[in-house]
């Protein structure tokens, strides 16, 4: 995704990016608003999507639909209630959570406020989706970017390396995915389908962490029971923060692209 649009939405990130800098985080426990689905750690049944329900290239809103906090259909859906469930769910600022759908309604031609969209829309392939993917094969290969492609998934999660401190360090299913992993691989994805995708590698940064969480999310599409957002900022991930993140995974997967030339020279 490249970040462009009204200077507005710079200006209103800018603000709650201050805003957090300022305030105390959330308190762990409390990242999802009371009343809202997953308060306290509690999630709406998983059900898998069945023959017929419309699915995207993104995992985290599959997640979504899976348990029924976007319809289970995953149709017709209002750009704002994705906005707002994003916001709710994952706690991304208010003005991230407006500007992913704001730009793929632009992408569709559609109307942000009036119309509505199908998850399946949102994989449109060179709008937020690109090949190069750590979740999904490449549209040549694989049409349907609604289905997780489990190989590359395990690959990804086998070069985990980190150490959870807060676990027991010899607990074989608390190994962190670090920056430095997520580059790897990406690097290795980019180099096989020749393609520039920095941004989507940033969100699983973002997101990254246990191996345990990420397995669930990623190959069912599934919240685990328990789980909340690491990400705690009073008025959540701002765009800001989001490309601060992505430019030194972007560095690191550049660097690691290079040796893989080399290799291959
Ligand atoms: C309304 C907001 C969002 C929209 C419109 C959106 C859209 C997309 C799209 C189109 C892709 C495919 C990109 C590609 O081809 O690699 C994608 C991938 C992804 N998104 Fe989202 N997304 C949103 C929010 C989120 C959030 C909040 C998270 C994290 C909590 C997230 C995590 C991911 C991950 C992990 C991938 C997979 C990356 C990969 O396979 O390389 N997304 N998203």
């Amino acid at each position: 995704m490249t970040i462009f649009g009204d200077a507005y939405i710079f200006t209103w990130d800018f603000f709650l990016a201050l805003f957090n800098a300022v305030t105390p985080n959330l308190k762990e426990g409390h990242v999802v608003p009371e009343g809202h689905p997953g308060a306290g750690g509690k999630w709406p049944e998983y059900v898998p999507p069945g023959e017929g329900d419309s699915r995207s290239a993104c995992p985290m809103l599959n997640a979504l639909a899976n348990h029924g906090i976007l319809p289970h259909d995953g149709k017709n859906i209002p750009f704002s209630t994705l906005a707002d469930t994003v916001h709710s769910t994952y706690n991304f600022a208010p003005s991230f959570c407006y500007f992913a759908p704001y730009y793929i309604a632009n992408f569709l031609k559609k109307d942000y406020s009036k119309d509505t969209v199908d998850l399946a829309e949102i994989s449109a392939h060179n709008g937020i989706e690109h090949d190069a993917s750590l979740t999904r094969e490449d549209t040549f290969h694989e049409p349907d970017q609604g289905k997780p492609h489990v190989p590359y998934i395990e690959e990804l999660l086998s070069m985990a390396s980190g150490k959870d401190p807060k676990i027991k360090a010899d607990d074989p299913k608390e190994v962190l995915l670090t920056l430095d992993d997520i580059a790897r691989y990406s690097a290795k994805r980019r180099t096989e389908a020749k393609e520039r995708n920095p941004d989507s590698s940033g969100f699983l940064r973002i997101f990254g962490g246990r191996v345990s969480d990420l397995r669930p999310f990623l190959i069912e599409e599934r919240i685990p029971q328990g789980w909340e957002s690491s990400v705690r900022a009073r008025k959540g991930m701002t765009l800001a923060k989001f490309n601060f993140t992505v430019l030194p995974l972007e560095f690191r997967t550049k660097k690691y692209m290079k040796e893989l030339a080399k290799k291959d020279k």
